[in-house]
């Protein structure tokens, strides 16, 4: 007999499995910590794994004893995992049970509320009170062409609106004015789009963002308008105004002053500037102290609010209307200023620096 034996051997490294195994235990004071150190025994490569491997090694009679013995010694291992890992659980539900109490009473932690940002509400009301006098909502893209933007709205080549100094270009490529592409300057462009493709009657209103080159406390590159405008036979100017005052009453006031004042726009003849009456010093109750003090109307008694007109007879022409048939009129403004105007806004950047502690005021 040789003085090496397999069986020996394997025997020894079972029981010095055991004892470690035992030690392991008692220092595995998580879970965690208890799976990390069963691995170690029982794991792909654990050490009890390994040594089961070794089997081969043995006489063919003896492998029977070693496996039982290895099986035992695995099961006996299993068994103390799974009581360990009940005692840690037990452990923590305890240390729950006895430790501080949970104060169910604490108020709850506050979640900020969204609100609709001050552009949104405004276009809101301004939509119902077009949409309640009949008219239709219409949109438009932000990028358009030079052709809806200016060219068939009766501008001259060289307006000055169309210069480069005022709108924002996309692309000029020296494909005639007609293709080349650019941020809408206004929401007039709708006017274009929607006579080009349907016929009258039509009463349509258009929001939407307008781009220009333009910067400082009371202008931004980017600010939105509404656009409204109706066409059908025998529109006349009484017609604008009657909507004009019917909208300045349900946006600001019942007894709310309206005035338009003579001005030029290229695709409207008569033009004219629209001035409310100031919705801060309340003008049109006649309070002269109070209007003379006023910081919004600098004591004029009247804000300019909007654009508008008769649709010029050209813009009809280049939309494949006939201007003997047809009549109507157009208006377009900023919702940015209505917004300033109706919540009280002083700065219109205010408008654009998502500081929610703005956002919240409104
Ligand atoms: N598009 C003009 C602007 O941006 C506003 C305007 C004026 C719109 C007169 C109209 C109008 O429809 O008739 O300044």
């Amino acid at each position: 007999m040789s003085d090496h034996d397999p069986m020996v051997e394997l025997s020894a490294g079972l029981a010095a499995i055991a004892a470690e195994y035992e030690a392991a235990l008692a220092s595995a004071v998580d879970e965690h910590a208890l799976r990390t150190a069963n691995g170690r025994f029982v794991g792909p490569q654990g050490s009890l794994t390994l040594l089961m491997k070794r089997m081969p090694e043995l006489p063919g009679d003896r492998r029977k004893e070693f496996g039982q013995q290895g099986n035992a010694l695995k099961q006996a291992i299993t068994g103390a995992f799974d009581e360990h890992l009940l005692r840690i659980a037990q452990a923590i539900r305890q240390a729950e049970l006895t430790g501080p109490a949970l104060d169910v009473s604490l108020p709850a932690r506050a979640r900020p509320v969204g609100r609709l940002h001050p552009i949104t509400r405004i276009q809101d009301e301004l939509l119902d009170i077009f949409t309640s006098l009949g008219f239709e909502v219409a949109d438009g893209p932000d990028i358009d062409f030079h052709e809806n933007c200016f060219d068939k709205l009766g501008f001259p080549k060289d307006h000055p609106a169309t210069d480069m100094q005022d709108t924002f270009f996309v692309s000029q490529r020296d494909r005639g004015d007609a293709a080349t592409t650019l941020l809408r300057t206004h929401t007039s462009t709708i006017q274009v789009r929607e006579m080009s493709r349907r016929k009258p009657p039509l009463a349509i209103v258009a929001p939407g963002a307008v781009y220009r080159r333009d910067d400082d406390a009371t202008h931004s590159p980017m600010f939105h308008q509404i656009e409204a405008f109706v066409v059908d036979t025998d529109v006349t100017f009484a017609d604008l105004k009657g909507v004009l005052q019917l909208f300045a009453q349900r946006l600001f006031h019942k007894d709310i002053t309206v005035r338009v004042r003579p001005s030029y726009f290229p695709f409207v003849e008569p033009g004219g500037e629209v001035d409310f009456g100031c919705v801060f010093c309340r003008a049109w109750e006649g309070d002269a102290a109070r209007t003379a003090a006023c910081r919004v109307c600098k004591g004029s008694g009247w804000v300019e609010v909007l654009g508008c007109g008769m649709i010029h007879p050209v813009v009809f022409e280049n939309v494949g209307y006939d201007p003997k048939e047809v009549s109507g009129f157009a208006l377009g403004m900023g919702m940015d200023r209505l917004a300033m105007l109706k919540y009280g806004i002083p700065n219109i950047k205010l408008l654009y620096e998502n500081d929610v502690r703005f956002l919240s005021a409104f």
